[in-house]
Parts: C-alpha cells; sequence; structure tokens
C-alpha cells in the first residue's frame, strides 16, 4: 500500500477526533503506518493504519490468521481483554482506544500516545530493572490460564491441533516463499512434522508472537509501556517464551522477574520448533538454518 498523504490523515483523524490536530508524525511503517498525531488541546494520539490488505498477508500474519483466528486489520477492536489484564497487573502502560476511523478506504485506529523513550532493535536494552519487569510482566499475563486457545476474544481451539495447524501453515509459506531453499523443507520434513503436539498442550495464556524491545517504550530506566498490541492471542506461552529469548541481553535477569511468578519450563523440548517457525514466518532473506535455530540460546 503507498503510504497516506499527511493532509488525509490529518483530517481523517480531526473527523474522528472532533479536535484540529495540529502535527502529524510518521514514525512507523512495518505492519502498520504508525503515526503520532497531537492536537490543538495539547494531547497526543496514535494512528495506525494497517499496511497489509487481506487477503494478502505476510507469512507471519497468515500463520495468526490460520493458527489462532486472527483477522488482521480490525483485531485491535478486540483488544479489551489484554488491557484489562495489563491494568489489573499494573506493572507497565498501555495505549487507551479512543477511536475507530478510516484513512481513504482502510481502516485505521486512533489510541492514546505513551509517554516514553521508544526502541529500534529487537533486543531489549541491557538493563537489569528492563529485564526482571519484563519477566514479571510476562509471567502475570501466564498466569491467566485457558483450556482452549484462539483470539483475545474467542478460543474455540483444541491445544491438542496446535501443531497440526501451525505445520499446515508452515507448509504452505515453506511452498510459497521458500521453494529456493530445498534445507528449509528437508528440516520441515524431519522435524517439524515429527513434533509431539503434548509439548504444546500444557499452558494456554495471553501472549505476544512478535514479542520484542520495540512493542514497548521505556522511561526512567524501566519498562513503562506495551505499545503494540496486535498480534495478542490466546496461545502456548512456550511460543512467547521462545521468541522472547533471542531478544534478552540480560536472560539471568528476564529469569528472575519471570520465576518470581511462575517457574520456566524446560525450553530444550519446545526451542527448535519456534525458532523454525520464527524463520518460516521471516519469508525472505538468505538464513542459515543452524544459527537461526541457535543463536542466543540461554534456558536450559
Ligand atoms: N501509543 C503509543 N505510544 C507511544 N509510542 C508508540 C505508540 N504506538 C506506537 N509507538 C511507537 O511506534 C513504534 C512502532 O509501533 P508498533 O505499535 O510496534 O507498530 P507496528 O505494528 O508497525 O510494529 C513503537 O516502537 C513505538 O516507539
Ligand atoms: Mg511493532
Amino acid at each position: 500500500m503507498c503510504e497516506p498523504t499527511e493532509d488525509l490523515v490529518r483530517a481523517s483523524a480531526g473527523n474522528a477526533l472532533e479536535e484540529v490536530v495540529t502535527s502529524v508524525d510518521l514514525v512507523a511503517r512495518s505492519s502498520n503506518f504508525l503515526y503520532r498525531l497531537e492536537t490543538a488541546s495539547g494531547a497526543a494520539y496514535s494512528l495506525r493504519v494497517p499496511r497489509l490488505r487481506p487477503p494478502v498477508l505476510s507469512p507471519f500474519w497468515q500463520h495468526l490468521q490460520d493458527v489462532f483466528g486472527l483477522r488482521y486489520g480490525t483485531q485491535l477492536l478486540s483488544v479489551g481483554p489484554i488491557l484489562r489484564a495489563v491494568d489489573e497487573d499494573g506493572l507497565l502502560q498501555a495505549p487507551r482506544p479512543v477511536a475507530g476511523t478510516t484513512v481513504g478506504d482502510r481502516p485505521a485506529y486512533i489510541f492514546t500516545w505513551l509517554e516514553g523513550t521508544s526502541r529500534e532493535p529487537d533486543e531489549f536494552p541491557d538493563s537489569t530493572e528492563v529485564h526482571e519487569r519484563l519477566g514479571e510482566y510476562v509471567a502475570r499475563l501466564h498466569l491467566r490460564t485457558y483450556d482452549t486457545y484462539g483470539t483475545l476474544t474467542e478460543q474455540a481451539i483444541d491445544p491438542a491441533e496446535f501443531v497440526t495447524r501451525t505445520n499446515a501453515s508452515m507448509r504452505d509459506t515453506i511452498a510459497r516463499f521458500w521453494s529456493h531453499r530445498p534445507d528449509i523443507g528437508a528440516w520441515f520434513e524431519r522435524h517439524a512434522a515429527a513434533t509431539d503436539p503434548d509439548v504444546f498442550a500444557g499452558h494456554l495464556a495471553p501472549i505476544m508472537p512478535d514479542i520484542s524491545g520495540n512493542q514497548f517504550v521505556y522511561h526512567a530506566g524501566t519498562l513503562a509501556g506495551v505499545v503494540d498490541l496486535d498480534s495478542y492471542v490466546v496461545g502456548p506461552r512456550e511460543l512467547e517464551l521462545a521468541v522472547v529469548e533471542t531478544c534478552l541481553t540480560r536472560p539471568e535477569d528476564f529469569r528472575r522477574g519471570y520465576e518470581s511468578v511462575l517457574p520456566l519450563p524446560r525450553f530444550a523440548e519446545f526451542r527448535a520448533y519456534c525458532r523454525f517457525w520464527m524463520l518460516v514466518c521471516e519469508g525472505a532473506g538468505d538464513p542459515d538454518v543452524d544459527e537461526f535455530l541457535t543463536h542466543r540460546t540461554y534456558f536450559a
């Protein structure tokens, strides 16, 4: 999708907010065109315009649709459960939904802006305080357990289906995006297809499958807020833990924070499968499979 013009964003947001929008800054363009808005009263908001147009999704969003039932583009209408959980736990701030609108023919969502410093890299900053708080934040959400999995608002899928669904979706993505890499297809057939579904059946909870350092903002030396709510689903905690492990710079501090709430599970059983899923989701580039599956391996 080409980028919406500043005038269009200003007009759409002004109508939705019923206020004059005095500044419009494009701050990110990955899954969303992400704008910071300021209005005449001095309030600041984020405006999110989903960039992809279903049915053509990226491998990651296609997986979330196939495996969890997440509807890319409208999932932000259903973030109430995660906002309530984050509020209850009281560790981090989260953006409040303010209005839904359209920018041209695209849906768009306005949230409050969180004060704090943003971060570009996936890695979390080299800080004990940040990692402990992150570990505790993730673990407190993992205390909310479910018997079935799905989206934040509808969990109708039996966990015994998780591996079958993930494999079906990966098989499709490999055929579409990785036909030039027979080693990726071979790893899938040899290992992914043989994965024990029970590894993922034990602990379903709210998870962010693309958790990384730039989904949060930072303030006064610690983690202050979670800003990217797009991908929250209810699913196996192992998936989120395997993803976050690749972004940690102080794993022992993360462990301390997590284990102040819950014991960490054994990573050996699920790491390679989840890492392979992450690799398949990249959909491009020339990754070294062994390196991808083993770098930043911290937990037993
Ligand atoms: N409500 C918000 N308050 C403060 N910063 C935000 C907010 N929303 C987004 N950001 C900033 O924009 C960046 C990209 O936002 P994000 O929600 O991760 O978009 P995307 O879905 O495109 O990944 C974040 O790293 C953060 O710095
Ligand atoms: Mg993001």
